[in-house]
């Protein structure tokens, strides 16, 4: 098959590496792609915005199959242009990704389909917004409604922080158009696990348990990040909670779209959060996670390409999605400064590797025949083994050697179990 991967991050390396050994891929191509991706796949510089320019080219390549990745072309139609183009590819269409580019539609639909998460109140007008604030509990969370980066999302511990941020949503419009409303919600506690689903609108099977870290210091100190590392299997996620999550939010949810015509073929990503009162959503993605997918396809036995299949045709339940026993650990190796400013063009050394590490390209470029960083999330070092402990230390050990100029990375990504 001729494939082409939209995007061009950690993600995408993982996802273009995964496809890159199936034996059923003959031609590989990311759009745009980056400096590792480039090792297993032609790198084609056409943004993931730019539809005009995906379509011609898969047209001219006759590609079988286009992979879109990453959520804002998700959300903004592409598979449903790729679809009446006749073209073959992997996602949501856009009516369906709205659970993740709309989080008022997707609190509302969790309401109406009665999927345990957050009490909320969704506001478009500021002086409402602040009126209801006088009149709840905090900590409290204020959220932009549209797609931010994952930065619209704010954690207040009192009255005047979130009044601060709802004018930062809706006054100052700090996150453009994707403040046009806020979602104020009740803040939650526990621990947060990543369940992602393949589904094909019907039938669904669920991948290991992940655990993302979007901190960007150990202990989750700091700021938000994109993602500083991840692990897979969780073992906070028991199997009660995962027959109690099937019940209560997957099946819900994948139904519920169904018949509200948004079925849902792709990567649907179950943000939870695993409170004293059971398993409760705290955001769907319409996608593959960074950095959880790092962590997850080193273990994925099936070849990806038969699932993308199944699930485009409507037969996910006709094969069996296997998955290796072992553990996964990805640690993030960010650039000085991130998730605040921070400089590009560093020079990348890296001395010899282990046969079981696989180095995930984030942000990373080609300079006079020299890897330089060229992001704020530069590479993932991703190991599995037999247990978390065991692939925890030898990505560390690895790290030691890699280095560039200001280079950061939190040392604790799955000790917290
Ligand atoms: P979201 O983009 O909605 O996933 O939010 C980003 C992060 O904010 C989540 O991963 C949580 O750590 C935190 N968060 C979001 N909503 C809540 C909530 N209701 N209670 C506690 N933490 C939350
Ligand atoms: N790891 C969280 C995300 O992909 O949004």
């Amino acid at each position: 098959m001729r494939i082409a991967v939209i995007g061009s991050g950690g993600r995408e390396h993982a996802i273009c590496h995964t496809l890159s050994i199936s034996p059923r891929v003959e031609q590989l191509y990311a759009l745009p792609g980056n400096a590792g991706i480039a090792q297993v796949a032609e790198c084609v510089n056409i943004g993931v915005m730019d539809f005009d320019s995906i379509i011609s080219f898969a047209k001219e390549k006759r590609l079988d199959l286009v992979f879109v990745a990453p959520d804002d072309p998700l959300a903004a139609g592409l598979v449903d242009r790729l679809t009446a183009e006749g073209i073959k590819s992997f996602g949501p269409c856009a009516a369906a990704a709205i659970v993740e580019g709309s989080k008022a539609f997707s609190k509302d639909f969790m309401k109406r389909h009665h999927i345990p998460t957050a009490n909320y109140q969704i506001f478009e007008d500021c002086v409402l917004a602040k009126e209801y604030l006088a009149r709840i509990e905090y900590p409290a969370v204020v959220k932009a409604s549209g797609l931010a980066l994952g930065k619209g999302v704010i954690i207040c511990q009192n009255r005047k922080e979130a009044e601060k941020a709802v004018d930062d949503i809706m006054m100052v419009g700090k996150f453009g158009d994707a403040g046009n409303s806020v979602v104020i919600e009740e803040f939650m506690t526990g621990m947060e696990v990543s369940l992602l689903v393949f589904t094909d609108g019907t039938h669904f099977s669920c991948m290991p348990a992940a655990q993302d870290h979007k901190k960007v210091f150990d202990g989750d100190k700091g700021l938000n990040t994109g993602g500083m590392g991840a692990f897979c299997r969780s073992r906070a996620f028991t199997a009660e909670m995962l027959k109690e999550t099937i019940e209560n939010i997957i099946k819900p949810t994948i139904n519920g779209l169904r018949e509200e015509n948004r079925i849902f073929k792709g990567v649907l990503y179950f943000g939870l959060m695993l409170t004293s009162d059971g398993v409760k959503v705290v955001e769907y993605n319409a996608r593959f996670g960074d950095p959880e997918t790092q962590a997850l396809l080193p273990l994925l036995k099936t070849d990806l390409v038969d699932i993308i299949e199944a699930v485009i045709d409507e037969k996910l339940d006709k094969i069996e999605v296997k998955w290796s026993a072992d553990d996964c650990v990805c640690v993030i190796l960010a650039s000085g400064g991130y998730p605040e400013s921070y400089k590009k063009g560093h020079v990348i050394e890296i001395g010899d590797l282990d046969d079981n590490v696989i180095l995930y390209h984030a942000g990373t470029a080609i300079r006079d025949g020299k890897l330089v960083t060229n992001g704020g999330r530069v590479l993932g070092v991703t190991a599995c083994g037999n247990s978390i402990d065991e692939a925890r230390a030898l990505v560390y050990k690895i790290i030691e050697r890699i280095k560039f100029e200001g280079m950061h990375f939190r040392k604790d990504i799955g000790v917290k179990l």
